[in-house]
């Protein structure tokens, strides 16, 4: 299950029910998906095939055209990173930075574990989304955010869009995140 850390205040937010009421008032959609559904060879692959793509897809199609039909997505593709990704490195250099987007970002983990950074309201500030294996989230469109790997730098995850183009990164300089960084 997710966990938030805010990093003004280190506080830390966990259990289900918590975390979904947290986000909920960060108006960030958070869901979790049955991973066990997931054959056990594919819950620990991070380089897949394009058919092993196609049998993670398959097996969470309910879910998908689910969340698709309730919030309009149209496409949808498997994304993977880990150590074996070329410029793995330089990749993640390129995530850490405050963007927005005019959709919404979500992503559904299957597997591995990921952070997404999240300005939130004022009394708030940026806080760490930490999620794993079966976590479903979106960042609504225009929030600023970013995402990035776990020490075990290595994830699966389905990305769902209204429209490919809308994912196209905007940088958003915020010279309060300079001293939310830690
Ligand atoms: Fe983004």
């Amino acid at each position: 299950m997710a966990e938030i850390r805010i990093r003004n205040t280190e506080q830390r937010i966990s259990g289900e029910e918590n975390v979904r009421a947290f986000l909920e008032q960060q108006e960030v959609l958070y869901e979790h998906w049955n991973t066990s559904k997931l054959a056990p060879e594919l819950q620990e692959k991070f380089v897949l095939s394009d058919e092993e793509k196609q049998q993670v897809l398959a097996t969470y199609k309910e879910e998908i055209k689910d969340l698709a039909e309730r919030r309009g997505y149209k496409t949808w593709d498997i994304i993977t990173l880990s150590e074996l990704t070329p410029n793995l490195d330089e990749l993640l250099k390129k995530f850490e930075n405050v963007h927005t987007h005019t959709e919404d970002e979500v992503r559904a983990i299957t597997a591995g574990k990921g952070i997404f950074i999240i300005k939130g309201t004022d009394d708030v500030g940026y806080f760490d989304v930490e999620l794993e294996a079966g976590d479903v989230i979106s960042v609504p469109e225009y929030k600023p955010h970013f995402f990035t790997l776990m020490d075990n730098r290595q994830i699966v995850a389905v990305r769902l869009f209204i429209e490919t183009e809308g994912w196209i990164a905007h940088p958003f300089a915020d010279p309060v995140f300079e001293t939310n960084k830690a």
